[in-house]
């Protein structure tokens, strides 16, 4: 007898797919991440020395698809710990940047290290004299070789074109590197509360744990499974992870889905609310009344809602349905909505019977422009 075996396969384990395999990886992957980098209150990368980016006077991101949805989430702590921040989509780098020159460092993120159009931005700031930093998962990638710096975000090998355990160590290793920029460029803040913020990191992985285990994800998926179309709103941090929520859910379920901040709901895409878009209304620890207010107004036009966040928390009231996540540090409260809003996009893709390890016409890495 022969059994049908396609090696690809082996690898799952116990999980359908690989992208559930890494979702549930991620308390082990982000332990990873962490390791040896946050220690008694102050952040280290094993080869960036104290003071390496005081001569930086701007940064920029570059970045493509949900790694650019990380550089978002780094880009907007960086800004607001004081250091000019720009974060840019890597194929329209040349139409979009402001002026770069040697005291510009330019940070590519991209899971692979190999995707064209990142490279090429890399490429294009150092001709005007730029340094450059990878921040990637694989060692030894055309990124990690041509940057002047690199440091890996150490998820290990992800298999499934949707990012997910590769999305939450590159959003928390760009924190971590947030710190140390901030420390070392003129005028930069290393967040006030840094200690805390580093010791709650700690807690991330068991964080993520709880999630797991408890996730309404598949119940909520069912329940909207005829929708028109899917939004996924949020504020400030919360705002890329909404983007990040909507594209994984269009990625790999080909159903519609947008992300939008939660205070652009107003103008224009609430014209497309009814009771066939379900809204997911993300949590970011800061400035969530913006989300509370404008989830109430597409309540109010039948949406139906659902918040992703603490329990405690009064966006919660505002929502028909909840998914919950552990109390944390506001910098991190994202990185959790956004392990529920991974689960919903798997659960509803299985339900759909969509290919979910590899979505058609997408790929994992992208090496042409
Ligand atoms: C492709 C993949 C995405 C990924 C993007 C950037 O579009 O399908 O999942 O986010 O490339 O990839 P990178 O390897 O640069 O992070």
């Amino acid at each position: 007898d022969t059994v049908d075996w396609d090696p690809e396969d082996a690898g799952k384990g116990e999980f359908d797919h690989y992208m559930l395999k890494e979702i549930y990886n991620q308390p082990s992957s982000l332990s990873n991440t962490i390791e040896g980098r946050a220690n008694d209150g102050e952040v280290t990368f094993e080869n960036l020395t104290e003071g390496t980016f005081s001569d930086v006077d701007a940064v920029q991101f570059v970045a493509c698809g949900t790694s650019y949805h990380a550089a978002m989430y780094g880009g907007q702590l960086l800004r607001s710990a004081g250091v000019r921040t720009e974060v840019l989509r890597a194929s329209e780098y040349e139409s979009t940047t402001g002026p770069v020159d040697e005291n510009t460092l330019v940070v590519a993120v991209t899971q692979s290290g190999e995707t064209a159009d990142t490279l090429e931005a890399v490429r294009e700031a150092t001709s005007r004299g730029a340094r450059s930093l990878a921040v990637t998962n694989v060692v030894g990638s055309t990124a990690a070789r041509t940057a002047d710096d690199a440091v890996y975000i150490r998820a290990g090998p992800e298999v499934g074109v949707a990012a997910t355990k590769t999305y939450s160590s590159q959003a928390v290793t760009l924190a971590l590197l947030t710190q140390q920029i901030a420390s070392d460029v003129p005028g930069g803040e290393p967040a006030a509360d840094k200690a805390k913020l580093l010791e709650s990191l700690r807690d991330l992985p068991e964080h993520v744990e709880e999630v797991l285990e408890s996730s309404q994800a598949e119940a909520i998926a069912r329940e909207r499974l005829d929708s028109q179309s899917y939004f996924f709103i949020g504020h400030g941090l919360g705002h890329s992870v909404a983007l990040e929520g909507a594209l994984k859910f269009k990625e790999i379920t080909y159903e519609h889905a947008e992300g939008f901040a939660s205070g652009q709901l107003k103008h224009g895409p609430l014209a497309l609310v009814t009771d066939e878009t379900p809204i997911f209304a993300v949590y970011s620890g800061r400035g969530d009344e913006k989300t509370k207010t404008n989830a109430i107004e597409a309540r109010s036009r039948g949406a139906p809602i659902v918040a992703v966040g603490p329990d405690d928390h009064s966006l919660a009231d505002a929502a028909d349905t909840h998914l919950s996540v552990p109390d944390t540090h506001p910098v991190w409260a994202g990185l959790l909505a956004n392990v529920q809003l991974q689960l919903v996009s798997y659960h509803a893709a299985k339900l759909l019977e969509r290919p979910i390890d590899k979505p058609r016409n997408l790929a994992k890495s992208v090496t042409v422009e």
